[in-house]
């Protein structure tokens, strides 16, 4: 947690005061904690000063570095550099281990595509490493990087997984969830082609390896399960793409899709046990679901079991559902239902200690559904655990708050608690008051952010900067309007509040590792480098 003070110990007392001479493990114990917080530039600095000074780099160091790309705010040059990288250990013959294969994997995952995991995937099966139940949470991150069809892939990876024999642990079930909550179905004729038929004519990636038998329960305690079926990654990887070779037939079926039209079929579901309920759209009927109808996360939940299908299928892997589950879960289960009413004891049941953070996810739920009374309700239960709630409780309340009187009223709870506001829940706050274009509510939460001393984000001025605007279409001369008078009294206050209250600006995201005489040469770098990657903030 320190790494500024480590780069600074290193390079400045040990290397320029003491003049100890460096070996191979100091640079890949910074090049990795470089790594984990994602300053992959000064990774490569390390790794290029090594090479200068004659020492020869490990499997670990390279591990490190491909971390390095993965966790670089600026995923463009991630994947790039270490590409780059990758083509250099292949011209040195260099034989890569299965845990750097998982740190490339984890660039392919975070910085690129499914189909280049499968790349990666593809030489690691050849070189006759055997996949892990790690590997496959790669491949899982990766599905979940595709907002439309990711749960698809998610559920078929998820199948491959089992067909090998590989038991999946809580950290893949959590991303199942995530999946889930991230990720659609795709084209549901697709989904229904590869999801609903039966299982045992999608058998082909199976591939008994020569000379091996597939032997059941044979695992001594402890060792880990060697799969006696070889990944076919070809296969799979066919299997997993084929809507970009649909037939003519397929592409009909999209065009009118249409609930009935849809085929009812017995589902081989998500995680493997074909049972479907849809209390949701009336059908009940309890081993048929069409996925055509899988529209929302709680759809999605329902076909790998919902809650009480979920947990048990994780009980029966051994996997323990941890809070994160928990929390997923909240986010999934149907608003309103007995299922999210059920999950605090659920919780409790499998002795999983909560946090806010849980309590959080469900508060905010029910502001979604702008239940106020239900989302305050959650406080008490907060405070029977002796968790104290945080800003982010009192920011998902505020987007319950669409009145001025509960807005007004929740600025007031929390000064009374002394506790300050922050620009999110101003922003709810503000989001509220612009939607019924409350001007007076609007200047009051002015004047509280003034007095509190909150400076607005982006978000904010762009809201502001939108209620300012005077309507499309209007004489202000033709007659008298009282709409615009509150315009133009709002805009008097705003333009004198924005003069005290200047914005302000995303922090670099190296900034806090960066040792104080950061070279000209590194700002200029980074300039040209500038390929801002989706959620990095711009490098200021
Ligand atoms: C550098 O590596 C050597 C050998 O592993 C170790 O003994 C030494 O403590 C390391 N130095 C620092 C500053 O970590
Ligand atoms: C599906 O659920 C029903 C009722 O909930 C149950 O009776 C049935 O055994 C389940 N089927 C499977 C295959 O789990």
């Amino acid at each position: 947690k320190q790494l500024a003070e480590a780069l600074e110990l290193f390079e400045v007392q040990m290397l320029k005061e003491e003049r100890v001479k460096p070996e191979e493990s100091n640079y890949t114990v910074l090049i990795g904690g470089c790594g984990r917080v994602g300053y992959m530039k000064k990774a490569f600095r390390l790794y290029n000063d090594m090479k200068k000074r004659g020492l020869t780099p490990t499997e670990p160091t390279y591990t490190a570095l491909f971390n390095a790309c993965a966790e670089s705010p600026w995923k463009d040059s991630g994947l790039q550099s270490a590409l780059k990288l990758r083509q250099q250990l292949k011209d040195k013959n260099q034989e890569l281990n299965l845990i750097t294969y998982h740190a490339l994997l984890k660039v392919c995952a975070l910085c690129s595509d499914l189909r280049m995991c499968f790349d990666v995937l593809k030489e690691m099966v050849h070189k006759g490493h055997v996949p892990t139940a790690e590997t496959f949470s790669f491949l899982l991150m990766s599905c979940i990087k595709d907002s439309e069809s990711g749960f698809r892939y998610a559920l078929q990876v998820w199948k491959q997984m089992t067909k090998l024999g590989i038991k999946a642990d809580s950290h893949s079930y959590n991303l199942m969830l995530r999946a889930a909550r991230d990720c659609g179905i795709g084209d549901p004729a697709v989904a229904s082609k590869v999801l609903l038929r039966p299982t045992d004519e999608n058998l082909p990636q199976l591939r008994l390896e020569p000379g091996r038998q597939k032997v059941k329960n044979q695992r001594k305690k402890g060792e880990e399960a060697a799969p006696a079926v070889r990944l076919d990654v070809e296969a799979m990887e066919k299997q997993l793409f084929q809507e970009s070779s649909a037939q003519p037939e397929e592409l009909i079926m999209q065009q009118n899709k249409d609930v009935n039209q849809a085929e009812m079929k017995p589902v081989p579901t998500g995680l493997d046990s074909p049972n479907v309920s849809h209390s949701r759209t009336g059908i009940t009927n309890a081993d048929v679901v069409s996925l055509g109808m899988v529209y929302t996360p709680s759809d999605r939940l329902s076909l790998m079991g919902d809650v009480e299908g979920f947990l048990s299928k994780m009980k029966k892997d051994n996997a323990e559902p941890d809070i994160k589950t928990f929390t997923l879960l909240a986010e999934l289960v149907e608003p309103q239902s007995p299922s999210e009413s059920s999950l605090l004891a659920l919780l409790d049941e499998h002795k999983v200690k909560v946090d806010v953070t849980f309590f959080n996810t469900l508060i905010r739920k029910k502001s979604k559904c702008g239940d106020l009374e239900g989302a305050k309700s959650l406080l008490p239960a907060l405070a029977k655990r002796r968790i104290s709630p945080n800003l982010q409780t009192f920011c998902n309340l505020a987007i319950a708050c669409h009145q001025k009187k509960d807005g007004l009223q929740l600025l007031s709870d929390l000064k009374r608690s002394g506790v300050t506001p922050n620009k999110f829940i101003y922003s709810a706050l503000i989001s509220a008051a612009v939607r019924q274009l409350d001007y007076s509510y609007l200047t009051e939460i002015l004047r509280d952010m003034r007095n509190n001393q909150v400076l607005p984000n982006e978000v904010i001025i762009r809201q502001l900067e939108f209620a300012a605007q005077y309507p499309p279409k209007f004489d202000r001369y033709k007659s008298k309007n009282p709409y615009l008078e509150k315009v133009d009294g709002f805009r008097g206050y705003y333009y004198r509040w924005l003069k005290v209250m200047a914005g302000e600006e995303t922090p670099h995201p190296w900034e806090k590792y960066r040792t104080a005489k950061r070279s000209t040469d590194e700002t200029k770098e980074e300039a040209v480098q500038g390929q801002v990657g989706h959620n990095a903030p711009a490098e200021g």
